[in-house]
């Protein structure tokens, strides 16, 4: 079995994070969030070969994916989509990897918990799926009698068809016509939002008369928005808790869950809970807590709560709320 995984995006959403690192790179409770989706794959054993479609800083992908999964078994693959012009055009691009074959399709910057298995075996093709509240954020699916009926990207506030968000995983069984579909968005130039969105090449798939179910997906992690990043770091810190590279520690306090990398130096410091500290950072008389603290930086004197620091950034003083990085800080 094959799997798309498109990682093309800026990460506008998550700036000034993905300044210097892609979305997908940034590490989520102790490993890149990428890594949490792909390790499934792996693990999962059906899955022979991945497609990861670059673009926005793609050689850091390429070389972590290389590096990290070498001796895998699995055999990687990179596209580039040199003009973000939708996950629907991002999907074009593995159209030669894919060849004729069903399909499965994942967004790299979302975290799983759900039975792979399970959504393989059946049998049409089928779209994971969890309801939610606000629909307005994702594509929303309707269906009667187990099948798909419609599909809406993003509906105007208002215009509600159910609460059914398509959560980012996709099993296509009809993969040629998958690619028909989205060839004809393109060639028509049918955009919505201004973008070649798979969901409307998946919904002519249904006017055609393709069969798929919808999959409900038992948890989703939506690793895109601040919020739901520093939410899906706590989640997964309290389910993984006992992970954790060596680093010095002088007089300082941990309170669980707490995941720190390599090359620390943590000084008189309280860290937790829901902290993680990548690699080589330095904290001094400071006390952190639900907060992601990227490589390399530097922390002295602060009082932290639901901050993302980025790569190499310095902080000092009372901080909630806010990601910073290139000294910027961006309250939400
Ligand atoms: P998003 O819609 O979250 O876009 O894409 P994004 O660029 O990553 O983030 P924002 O909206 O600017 O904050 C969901 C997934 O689809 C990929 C993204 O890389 C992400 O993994 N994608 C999206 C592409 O590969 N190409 C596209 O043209 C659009």
């Amino acid at each position: 079995m094959k799997a798309i995984i498109p990682v093309a995006g800026i990460g506008t959403r998550l700036q000034p994070l993905t300044n210097k690192v892609p979305k997908v790179l940034i590490n989520v409770a102790g490993r890149p969030m990428l890594f949490h989706l792909i390790d499934e794959l792996v693990k999962n054993g059906k899955i022979d070969a991945v497609i990861l479609v670059v673009g926005y800083l793609g050689d850091q992908i390429i070389s972590a994916v290389n590096n990290e999964y070498a001796d895998s078994g699995v055999k990687f693959e990179f596209t580039e989509q040199k003009e973000m012009l939708g996950l629907g055009h991002a999907v074009y691009h593995a159209k030669e990897f894919a060849k004729d074959e069903p399909v499965i399709i994942i967004l790299g910057d979302t975290i799983f918990e759900f039975d792979l298995n399970a959504m393989l075996s059946c049998p049409t093709s089928a779209i994971g799926v969890k309801d939610v509240e606000d629909t307005s954020r994702f594509g929303i699916v309707e269906s009667k009698d187990g099948l798909i009926t419609k599909m809406i990207e993003k509906p105007a506030p208002g215009v509600t068809i159910s609460k059914s968000a398509i959560a980012g995983i996709y099993f296509i069984k009809e993969g040629r016509r998958l690619f028909e579909a989205i060839e004809y968005l393109m060639y028509n130039n049918i955009r919505t939002k201004n973008e070649y969105q798979l969901t409307d090449a998946l919904m002519k798939l249904v006017e055609d008369g393709v069969k798929m179910s919808p999959f409900e997906i038992e948890n989703w992690f939506d690793c895109g928005k601040p919020e739901t990043l520093l939410s899906t770091n706590n989640y997964l810190l309290n389910r993984d808790h006992n992970i954790e590279g060596e680093y010095l520690s002088v007089n300082s306090k941990f309170i669980e869950p707490v995941y720190i990398g390599n090359n620390c130096k943590i000084v008189d410091s309280t860290i937790g809970p829901n902290v993680v500290i990548t690699d080589g950072v330095t904290i001094k008389n400071s006390t952190i807590k639900n907060s992601l603290i990227c490589e390399d930086s530097e922390i002295e004197n602060a009082e932290l709560d639901g901050v993302a620091l980025g790569i190499g950034e310095s902080i000092t003083g009372k901080h909630e709320n806010v990601m910073k990085a290139d000294e910027i800080i961006t309250k939400f």
